[in-house]
């Protein structure tokens, strides 16, 4: 949609107070829809090298990561295929000989085996296998008895990479920093339909800051910007009109944590906050943090970084010639409409929910994840005290939908993710429909469940301590997880007993 067209609805529509409206999101829609797949492929182990490259001595940081999806190489000159995995059993007399057994009996030959302690289990062998597949069904047999008959921990093969393979996700924190090799495009790449086109100075300082943003690195503070007397004039205009309208249509989130930015993190219309500041305030609250963003992420990159409380944030302000309207998040989107949102408990363990479930989603799941996100974090409702409130921050950064929204003009639905995942939107005007959450509580259960239903082989835990991303699907894990649980149950039974 161009410049000009968008113009044109505005001069027609009927909504005048429809400056910046839906079209903040004109390009932030492509922040949502573009997968990025083809660039990242479906790499695997590590997301770089696959099993075929290395040893069994090599694995040990994979295995340990509990990265387990093994890559088929196909013969060049035939149907037969050379396939890797790997499998845990318990260290007893027998038990590699009853494997090998299933194998012979299926007339699977095995090309290679290696052998080692089990570095997650100490009772267990691990075992990494080359074998020539001869067809999927003698596989398929093969599989379901070592983890039926056997018992064995299967690390999960993949025949059909385009079916099978989990799409790499990050697992520390620290890998957050690669997403930024793998922008869909930089930051100071503009359309030509945006305002800041023809503007050298514009696009030159649009470089700068995704130049800051492309060298950051996690746990470095976010470089201080010091913003020019044009733009903070830019940050003013909208401070102050948005500002009129939140007592009335901003959910008591927003409202509540709105004076505390005043206060602590220099929010006044004179002055455009620090992302630094803010991302310091944001930690205190909720562990949620701000990282600068030097270009368009895929889906799948920006969802994960929810998984562990981290928000790709933009740095760089609007084009002053025309304040009210964006066609990307810029900014004052951020830090308007999302961070109020993140420093409350609630909404921030809902978005590490999406995030959570986006980890190794299939392709098709992405896409309905983001969006989930886009009618809750972006363009959500919520029911309070018999009210509708807006806590999305498209509408709580957009003077216009933000006043749209509540009247009895859109078409309102209950959140429920399986519906909400397949509604289309559009993505120059006000959205037609908004679904209203019952509460955050509510709407991350709601998402929690959904999660359950997207397919892929292991449920995703954040762990703040580590900042790492554990995988539930081995016993040590599990027993980590109760451990841990148990350990939090104490805390609380105590606690209930000082209080009787
Ligand atoms: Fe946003």
């Amino acid at each position: 949609m161009s410049q000009i067209k968008l113009d044109m609805n505005l001069e027609r529509s009927q909504e005048k107070e429809a400056d910046d409206g839906n079209l903040l999101f004109a390009k932030g829609n492509r922040f949502m829809s573009n997968w990025g797949m083809g660039q990242k492929g479906l790499s695997i182990w590590e997301g770089e090298k696959s099993v075929n490259e290395d040893k069994i001595g090599d694995l040990e940081d994979a295995i340990n990561a509990e990265t387990r999806y093994i890559e088929e190489v196909t013969k060049e000159n035939g149907t037969n295929s050379a396939l890797s995995l790997i499998f845990s059993l318990k260290e007893e007399v027998g038990a590699l000989a009853k494997v090998l057994r299933i194998f012979e009996e299926k007339g699977i030959s095995l090309t290679h085996i290696e052998s080692r302690p089990s570095r997650l289990n100490k009772d267990e062998y691990q075992f990494f296998i080359n074998l020539e597949q001869n067809g999927d069904s003698a596989l398929n047999d093969i599989v379901r008895c070592l983890r039926q008959d056997i018992g064995a921990t299967v690390h999960e093969l993949s025949r059909d990479k385009k079916k099978d393979a989990v799409p790499w996700f990050p697992r520390k924190i620290q890998e957050l920093d690669r997403f930024a090799n793998q922008i869909l495009s930089y930051g100071a790449e503009l359309d030509s339909d945006h305002p800041g086109f023809t503007d050298s100075v514009y696009r030159a300082r649009r470089k700068e800051f995704a130049d800051i943003a492309f060298n950051y690195k996690h746990g470095q503070p976010i470089p201080p910007v010091e913003y020019t007397e044009d733009e903070k004039k830019t940050w003013g205009t909208v401070f102050r009109e948005l500002k009129t309208l939140y007592p009335t249509h901003a959910c008591y989130e927003h409202n509540h944590v709105f004076p505390l930015l005043e206060k602590y993190c220099g929010y006044n219309e004179n002055n455009i906050p620090q992302l630094e500041d803010v991302s310091n305030f944001l930690q205190t609250c909720t562990g949620f943090r701000l990282r600068p963003v030097a270009g368009l992420l895929s889906s799948r990159d920006f969802l994960a970084g929810l998984a562990f409380r981290v928000f790709h944030s933009t740095q760089y302000i609007r084009h002053g010639s025309k304040p009210m309207y964006t066609p990307e998040p810029d900014v004052c989107h951020e830090l308007l409409g999302h961070v109020p949102l993140f420093a409350d408990r609630g909404f921030a363990q809902f978005s590490q929910e999406i995030g959570l479930a986006s980890l190794g989603a299939p392709d098709e799941y992405i896409e309905k994840l983001a969006t989930v996100y886009w009618f809750t974090v972006e363009f959500g409702l919520c029911k309070q005290d018999d009210k509708i409130k807006a806590y999305g921050a498209g509408l709580l950064s957009s003077f216009g939908e933000l006043q749209y929204c509540l009247t009895d003009k859109p078409e309102l639905q209950p959140f429920e993710p399986a519906k909400t995942a397949a509604q289309k939107y559009p993505i120059t005007e006000f959205q037609p429909v908004y679904y209203v959450a019952e509460s955050f509580e509510d709407a991350k259960e709601k998402v929690r469940k959904y999660a359950a239903t997207i397919p892929r082989p292991f449920s995703a835990r954040y762990n703040p301590y580590t900042q790492n991303i554990e995988m539930l699907d081995n016993v040590q894990q599990l027993k980590n997880l109760a451990d841990s649980i148990s350990s939090e149950m104490g805390i609380l039974c105590n606690a209930l007993r000082k209080l009787e």
